[in-house]
Formats: C-alpha cells, sequence, structure tokens
C-alpha cells in the first residue's frame, strides 16, 4: 500500500543543541540523536523527501540516515534551518532536544577559574515551534502538519496537552524521561501519542525503531490515510 506521506516531505529534528559560553563550554543536553534518527530512517521509507536536520551527535550514527541530513549548532541555527526547509503540504516531526537558555555573554577567549563561583546571566533561546505556530496562523505555509515531542519528569501528561495546545500541534509524543527505558540515550523509549483530534495512544516500552514507525502510523492516520 503506498503511504500518503508518498505525496509530502517531511522534516525530522533529533538531537541536542549547543549554547556556547566561551571556545571551551557550552550548555547542551544528553540527545544522542537516536531517537530523531530511527525518525528519519522511518520517514524516508514512506515520504517523497526527507530530511534529517541534527545538532551535535556521533559521527558513526549518521552513517545510518539514509536521507539529506543538515547539521546545525545552535537553538537559532535549527530555528533557521527548520524555517528554511518548512514548505506546503510539509510534515515537522520535532523530536530535537533544543538548548532553552542560551548565555548572554559569549567570552571569544577561554574563561579563566578565578573566585569558587562563577554566576551566569542565561536568556531565552528562541521556541522553535512556537515560532512555526505564529508563521502558519500568519499564513506562510498551508496544509502542513506538526508533531512535537514532550520530554517530562512530573504531571507528563498535563504538561504534554499543555504544549499541545500553546505550541499548536498536530500530535505530540510524551515521553516520561524519568522512567528506565524512555528518553535520552536509551535505545528504547516509552511513548503516549496524543492528537489535535483528541485522541491518545499508550504505546508499550518498545525499541525506538518501533517507536518510529508507531509515530508515522499515526501521522498518516491523522493525514487521512489508511494503515
Ligand atoms: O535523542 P535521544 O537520546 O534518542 O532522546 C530522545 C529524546 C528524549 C530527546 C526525544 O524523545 C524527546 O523527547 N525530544 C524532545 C525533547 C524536548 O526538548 O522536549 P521539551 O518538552 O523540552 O520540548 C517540547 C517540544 O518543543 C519538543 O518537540 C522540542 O523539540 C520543542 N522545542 C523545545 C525547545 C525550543 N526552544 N524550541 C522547541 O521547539
Amino acid at each position: 500500500m503506498s503511504s500518503i506521506l508518498k505525496q509530502r516531505k517531511v522534516i525530522v529534528t533529533g538531537g541536542p543543541t549547543r549554547e556556547w559560553l566561551d571556545p571551551v563550554r557550552f550548555l547542551s543536553n544528553p540527545s544522542s540523536g537516536k531517537m530523531g534518527i530511527a525518525l528519519a530512517r522511518e520517514a524516508h521509507k514512506r515520504a517523497q523527501e526527507t530530511v534529517f536536520i541534527h545538532g551535535p551527535i556521533h559521527s558513526s550514527s549518521l552513517v545510518e540516515v539514509p536521507c539529506r541530513r543538515v547539521p546545525i549548532e545552535s537553538t537559532a541555527n535549527l530555528l533557521t534551518a527548520v524555517l528554511e526547509e518548512l514548505q506546503d503540504n510539509a510534515v515537522l516531526i520535532m523530536s530535537a532536544a533544543p538548548a532553552d537558555y542560551t548565555p548572554v555573554e559569549k567570552s571569544p577567549i577561554k574563561m579563566k577559574k578565578t573566585g569558587s563561583e562563577l554566576v551566569l546571566t542565561l536568556t531565552r533561546t528562541p521556541d522553535i515551534l512556537k515560532n512555526v505556530y505564529d508563521r502558519r496562523t500568519s499564513g506562510t505555509w498551508n496544509n502542513i502538519f506538526v508533531a512535537g515531542f514532550a520530554a517530562e519528569t512530573t504531571n507528563v501528561e498535563e504538561y504534554a496537552l499543555g504544549k499541545l495546545k500553546n505550541k499548536g500541534l498536530d500530535m505530540i509524543c510524551c515521553n516520561d524521561v524519568s522512567r528506565e527505558g524512555a528518553g535520552f540515550g536509551t535505545d528504547t523509549n516509552i511513548i503516549t501519542i496524543f492528537t489535535g483530534s483528541g485522541s491518545k495512544i499508550e504505546l508499550p516500552i518498545l525499541s525506538k525503531t518501533e517507536v518510529a514507525s508507531r509515530i508515522l502510523d499515526q501521522v498518516e492516520a491523522e493525514l487521512g490515510g489508511v494503515r
């Protein structure tokens, strides 16, 4: 059976972003890119075109990615790349873990250790999904589908549903990253999918490859394809 995604470009984001403090230090998180790679591989089998926009991840895992790749570093870079790749009828799947804060001042030279404490002033990075939502509502693209992720440790369902609404998503894949076998760095994940149309699909612990397949099945179902 031909996938409804055969008529669409799929943009998958994965991995962390880095926010540099000085030439030798950065703020980041433990995202390995495994979830994003699994999604890009699965999308490549089904979609007209797939692009994988990724933060710094291990080069050995990138050889598994069969589609076009766009490497980025910071959250601001990720926003620019997503906006460049989005087009009418595209599907965006945001599994990247962008850093939410960046240092207000970035030192061009290595900061020397002085006192026993160091106080940093950070400022918010752009919210990529919110930017996409704002542009989408002002008519920049027609007929796009946007799926986000939620990485939570408490009030998982409540926060995921809040993100689904506030970021104007069509679907959110929520992982309780405090659970063993879920979230950052693991080969498995435990996902609950909430859709804008009100469905809740609880998946058991599965390999990230299988999770990616189930997420794309749900994207196809939401787009009106039969699975
Ligand atoms: O890479 P792995 O090691 O395989 O781990 C997978 C994963 C845990 C990173 C993945 O499953 C996951 O949960 N990704 C989302 C991580 C995250 O940033 O969650 P969040 O709840 O903080 O953000 C909510 C959504 O907003 C996400 O889709 C995120 O991509 C997006 N976001 C976040 C920050 C930001 N500045 N702009 C955004 O658009």
